[in-house]
């Protein structure tokens, strides 16, 4: 009898299930044979990728037969100049996730513990088993990391610490003198992930210094996306923040031309596009407001947010009514797990997306729908 594949794949395999992405629009659809689906289970940019970006690409179309600069060598010099680092503390990524990935393969090894908040962002979890690591899974307090248990949490066997600044799925981000002092408190051979997907809607006040900790040489990566308020997750490109003797470590493993022409051109065009960031800030602030004010309305919160998505308890089932709005053609995204089996999380999205949210969430609690499959 030969092996199975089973018996052939890494152990670590065991247990663990595919990620679950949001339902594509298209798939939604043709599935229900609808049209007019609105999809707000991914936490995209509800305008749409920067228009400058899009004029990048059409340029950059052109040039599709070459493979891209591999070192990503504009795009990095640009980042360079706004964050006060070189391009040698940069790395960029197939979106941020592969840089995720690249860290855990880079130096997680089986029996290292990793200290992660529950509930997170679920990659984190997902490369820590997949690498054969413990898991210290330490509770939210208030729905934010708990710094102060997290710091205590580190023990000599600890490798990777990850903080997602603001966290998925729950929006919220941390003072920044908690970072500071969680900094202090955690051994210098400690790896720290500050994950900052959403940073650019965080209000100024929040936002902490994380690539100060790059520049003092601790063991620190920031991780930034292009896939959030710049509109292009389609293309996946993000980038990592780190001391250069981490890049270089990173570039050993990486892939060689790991973003596109594409995306690096667009990526670029992107970053100088402020007039397209301020009104993706301000659709938000908007939609977040009206969200609130409405859920409020039908005795429904969750915590604030500093990100441009909103968790919120419904109190019921929470993948049932997640069911019940796809086949209203509004798609979100259900959580489940120890502490979500009740919430959902929503994508703050444009004007008519956040009404059409609130009178289809009307319309299934009303109508009970969601207690009939
Ligand atoms: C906290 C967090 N980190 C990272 C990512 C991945 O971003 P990217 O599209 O750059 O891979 C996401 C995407 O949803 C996220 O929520």
């Amino acid at each position: 009898m030969p092996k199975s594949l089973e018996e052939l794949a890494s152990p670590f395999l065991k247990g663990l299930v595919p990620y679950l992405p949001g339902k594509p629009v298209e798939e939604v659809e043709r599935e229900l044979g609808i049209k007019g689906a609105v999809k707000l289970a991914s936490n995209e940019n509800p305008l749409g990728p920067s228009p400058q970006a899009v004029r990048a690409l059409r340029e950059a179309l052109s040039n599709s037969h070459r493979y891209p600069d591999g070192g990503g060598y504009y795009l990095k010099r640009a980042l360079a100049d706004r964050l006060e680092v070189t391009s040698e503390h940069l790395i960029l990524g197939n979106g941020c996730n592969e840089i995720l990935d690249l860290m855990a393969r880079c130096f997680l090894l089986p029996g290292d513990e990793v200290v992660i908040a529950d509930p997170a962002f679920v990659l984190y979890g997902m490369l820590a088993h997949l690498q054969g690591c413990e898991k210290i899974l330490v509770p939210l307090k208030g729905w934010t990391h708990d710094l102060e248990a997290m710091a205590k949490a580190v023990t000599s066997k600890t490798k990777m610490v990850f903080i997602g600044n603001p966290n998925n799925p729950t929006g919220t981000a941390v003072k920044p003198g908690e970072i500071e002092a969680f900094m202090q408190a955690v051994s210098e051979d400690v790896l720290v992930v500050i994950d900052e997907a959403y940073i650019e809607y965080v209000p100024e006040e929040l936002v902490p210094d994380s690539v100060g900790f790059v520049r003092q040489g601790r063991w620190v990566i920031v991780l930034r996306t292009f896939s959030k308020i710049y509109g292009l997750a389609g293309l996946r490109i993000g980038y990592g923040i780190a001391p250069p003797s981490m890049v270089e470590l990173l570039n050993r493993a990486r892939a060689p031309f790991n973003t596109n022409v594409l995306a690096q051109r667009a990526a670029l065009a992107a970053l100088d596009d402020r007039q397209h960031i301020a009104s993706s800030r301000k659709v938000n602030e908007l939609g977040k407001a009206y969200l609130t004010t409405e859920l409020g309305r039908l005795g429904l919160q969750g915590p604030p947010s500093a990100a441009n998505f909103l968790l919120i308890d419904l109190k019921r089932d929470g993948r049932a009514v997640a069911e019940a709005l796809l086949r209203k053609g509004v798609i979100v995204r259900p959580l489940g797990g120890r502490y979500l089996s009740t919430h959902i999380r929503v994508t703050i999205g444009t004007p008519p997306e956040n009404e059409r949210f609130i009178e289809a969430l009307k319309s299934v609690l009303q109508s009970g729908s969601h207690l009939r499959s």
